[in-house]
């Protein structure tokens, strides 16, 4: 199968892949869980795997992120609808072994400069709770600018306050996302 990973030091970004529903089961947890409405059941984890191996660049990519031979979590990007406008939206999880390591900050660069790549130029939002400091402090690092607090709906039917970070992206001038092709293997 052909392989494609974007990197940076420490980590890589790889597409989701077929065998990437460990790793969905494996963050499905309250600790991962706590500031996005707990963890879902294992029918919702089976169709958010399916949703993210459907990925339309330019509209929807999920990536996991590859630390040497260890699968570490997962971002991406995706299409929001939001007061009837629609913006682009990403959002990050590192299991708890590898955090406070910087992976997150990492792969929010890496998926800004993919994105860019893929749209052009735009802007993309994050919207941590404004209860989670690790996930603010990411967006804060990795260069998003903060325009204040807004409700967002997740899971549906609930509502909750969070931070409204966007960032400019656009393409890459030297190459960030270092893209890497493998032949089969
Ligand atoms: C949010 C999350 C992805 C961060 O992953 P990570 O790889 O540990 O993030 P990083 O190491 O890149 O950065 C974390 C930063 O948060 C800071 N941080 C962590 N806990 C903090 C706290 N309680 N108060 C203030 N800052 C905090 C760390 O100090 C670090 O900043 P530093 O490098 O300047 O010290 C991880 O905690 C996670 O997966 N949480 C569960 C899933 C989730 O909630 N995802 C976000 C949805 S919006």
């Amino acid at each position: 199968m052909a392989d494609s990973l974007f990197s940076s030091e420490p980590v890589s970004l790889r597409p989701w892949e077929p065998d990437d529903l460990d790793l969905l089961r494996a963050m499905n947890t309250e600790a991962m869980w706590a500031h996005l409405g707990g963890p879902e059941g294992d029918a919702k984890v089976v169709a958010r795997h399916y949703r993210y191996l459907d990925a339309v660049p330019g509209e929807t990519r999920m990536f996991s992120i590859v630390h040497g031979p260890h699968k570490v979590g997962s971002i991406g990007y995706w299409m929001r609808r939001h007061h009837a406008e629609d913006l682009f939206e990403t959002g990050w999880m590192v299991l708890p072994a590898w955090q406070g390591r910087g992976f997150a900050t990492e792969a929010a660069k890496l998926v800004l400069a993919i994105l860019g790549e893929d749209i052009g130029s735009g802007l993309v939002h994050a919207y941590p709770s404004v209860h989670h400091p690790a996930s603010n402090a990411v967006c804060q690092k990795a260069g998003f600018e903060w325009r204040g607090v807004v409700q967002v709906e997740f899971p549906e039917g609930q509502f909750m306050d969070v931070n409204d970070w966007v960032h400019d992206v656009e393409v890459p001038s030297g190459s960030y996302a270092r893209r890497e092709r493998h032949a089969s293997r």
